[in-house]
């Protein structure tokens, strides 16, 4: 099955980059090989994100893992109690109107590959009811789940202002997962990949959760980046802009926490300086996610996926040079649940 094109605008950076980014020539399900996985000895983003990641699949690796997945978790509740309330003006995934009209062109993708009446949709990490509300209007049904009460709170209001229902569940996303039962059209996270301890075990996890012919759906997610000081420095200047712009209370502050951080020893068990809750919060922000195992681990699940990059920033001034540096890149994946075949079933064999 083929999906088509996502929308037009990122669509149109990424065929810029496939030309002049050896690393995008393998997006877009061509080619499924790590980037950067050819001979050298230099490190490619996925070795040394292979590097950082912490011991699983067993069971000494997935005990030593709760304690800072519970961290991961906490440090949400506590940012999100900081910024809820200016979140909606601050976060260009909820605010920037080229990014709405993305996540609006992708549901209306999503409609029409399950082609049925009744589509219930999990928004995993709601949030202030970007997403849920999207869904909400096209007459689906929604649960959401969120860690942070503050922005369920938020959701809550803006959803019966709207006069729909939808189902609220404030916990967290793996807990959720592995208390409660049921299989859903479409389970979604926008922008919540990267504040997850363990992305990967929670998209594995999920994809069961997926109905055969459903969709899963990611966004607003960084890609492992090709230099990390680039980066660094790229995301500090787009957020000193960016607080500039739009919450001048907290550029001082903001700064001092960043000088703050410069003289802090590094959490050994989080391999960073943790000045405040937005350092674990936002845990995966500066190293980035690995789009192409994440993609992988859901075709090994039996879904069709459609991948894609583009460059992000949080400002316009930004954005503008990211699209020349190809510093800052999103990826989004939207896939689909193969249904069973008949003759995939053990009756139907000869
Ligand atoms: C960047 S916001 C995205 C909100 C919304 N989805 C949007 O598109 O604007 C991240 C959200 O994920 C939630 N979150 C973070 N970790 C979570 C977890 N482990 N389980 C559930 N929600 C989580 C946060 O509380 C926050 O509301």
């Amino acid at each position: 099955m083929h999906f088509g094109k996502f929308t037009t605008r990122p669509s149109i950076e990424l065929e810029k980059l496939r030309r002049s980014d050896r690393e995008s020539e393998m997006l877009m399900g061509i080619d499924h090989r790590a980037v950067g996985e050819k001979e050298g000895s230099r490190q490619s983003p996925r070795q040394r994100a292979a590097r950082r990641e912490p011991k699983r699949g067993t069971v000494t690796g997935m005990q030593d893992a709760e304690p800072l997945r519970q961290q991961v978790i906490s440090a949400n509740v506590d940012f999100y109690k900081e910024i809820a309330r200016k979140y909606d003006g601050y976060e260009a995934c909820a605010s920037d109107e080229y990014l709405q009209e993305m996540l609006e062109s992708d549901l209306n993708r999503m409609q029409s590959l399950l082609a049925k009446e009744r589509i219930h949709g999990l928004d995993c990490g709601g949030g202030s009811g970007n997403l849920t509300l999207k869904m909400l209007k096209r007459g689906w049904n929604v649960t959401v789940v969120d860690v942070s009460a503050d922005m369920l709170e938020i959701s809550r209001a803006k959803v019966s202002a709207s006069g729909y229902f939808a189902e609220f569940v404030n916990d967290s996303v793996e807990h959720y997962l592995s208390s409660s039962p049921g299989v859903f059209d479409v389970i979604t996270f926008s922008s919540v990949l990267h504040h997850l301890y363990s992305p990967l075990d929670v998209v594995n996890e999920v994809a069961a959760r997926v109905a055969p012919g459903g969709i899963f759906y990611s966004n607003f997610d960084p890609v492992l980046p090709s230099s990390r000081s680039l980066i660094a420095c790229f995301c500090d200047l787009d957020t000193i802009l960016a607080k500039i712009l739009r919450d001048r209370k907290d550029l001082l502050p903001g700064m001092l926490r960043r000088l703050r951080k410069l003289t802090l020893a590094q959490d050994a068990a989080h391999r960073r300086p943790v000045a405040s809750p937005g350092d674990l919060a936002e845990y995966h922000a500066r190293e980035g996610l690995d789009d192409v195992s994440i993609a992988q681990a859901l075709e090994q699940q039996g879904f069709l996926v459609q991948r894609e990059r583009y460059p992000v920033a949080r400002t316009k001034l930004m954005l503008w040079a990211n699209k020349h540096l190809h510093a800052h890149l999103s990826f989004k994946i939207l896939a689909q649940r193969k249904t069973l075949l008949s003759r995939e079933t053990p009756d139907s064999e000869p």
